[in-house]
């Protein structure tokens, strides 16, 4: 993948994803569209984006039984977008259903299945406390990792911390996906694991996923330039 940086399209309609795109000039950057901008569009949103040559993660996270993801991705298969992805905690016989899915889709065969492992707005305490996983988050990512891995998946969204450990486990041309990327002089918001493109790179991640680093910047445009700046400072 040439441009690795994925700007979170987390807006409320098409019009204004839309606007948002060419008052920044953001045309043709790879795009990852959530939950919020789909539920309201639906497929069209995809196909939009695709005519204006966008590369798109979709990013709907399906966690159900094993039947109902093979079934949902068997249709999410036809959009023809370059990433999909599940839960992990879903588990095996879900992500292999999903990457069975995807290819009884026709079109899917070249759409990665990627898994999230946790959530980076998670901390270790409330994955312990509340959720009585234990370990910590760098050690449960791993792990779901890893049955990711062993159950057909292409790679997993995971925080730039844990992507090297996974890459030693998983190998390295496992995909690691990384949200929760803050440029210097950004908020952290509700991102608990937090790193700038250049230590992501350094830490061993594919892909980024960047949001309000980006959408609230005073110049999105030149936030958009500088992300992909610091990433390819990691070359050096
Ligand atoms: O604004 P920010 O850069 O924090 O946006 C991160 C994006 O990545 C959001 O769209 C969020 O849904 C997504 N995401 C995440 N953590 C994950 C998976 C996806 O933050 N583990």
């Amino acid at each position: 993948m040439i441009n690795p940086i994925f700007l979170a399209l987390d807006f409320p309609t098409w019009q204004e994803a839309k606007q948002f795109i060419d008052m920044n000039e953001l045309q043709g950057v790879p795009v990852k569209v959530g939950m919020e901008l789909f539920y309201r569009e639906g497929p069209h949103v995809i196909e939009k984006l695709k005519a204006d040559n966008h590369p798109i993660f979709l990013d709907l996270k399906l966690h159900d039984i094993p039947t109902t993801v093979m079934r949902a991705m068997r249709n999410l298969s036809a959009l023809g977008v370059d990433i999909v992805n599940v839960h992990a905690l879903g588990g095996s016989e879900m992500i292999k259903w999903a990457k069975e899915g995807l290819l009884l889709g026709g079109t899917g065969k070249n759409t990665k299945l990627i898994a999230v492992t946790i959530l980076t707005s998670m901390s270790d305490k409330t994955m312990n406390d509340e959720l009585r996983l234990n370990g910590t988050v760098n050690e449960v990512a791993s792990h779901l990792a890893n049955i990711s891995y062993q159950s057909g998946a292409d790679g997993v969204v995971c925080s730039v911390h844990e992507a090297k450990q996974i890459k030693h486990v998983c190998g390295s041309d496992f995909l690691t996906v990384t949200p929760g990327i803050r440029l210097k002089q950004s908020d952290k918001n509700d991102q608990e694991r937090i790193a700038t493109p250049f230590e992501a790179r350094e830490k061993g991640a594919d892909i980024l996923v960047i949001g309000r680093s980006i959408t609230k910047a005073e110049d999105p445009r030149k936030a958009y330039e500088q992300a992909l700046e610091e990433w390819n400072r990691g070359y050096k």
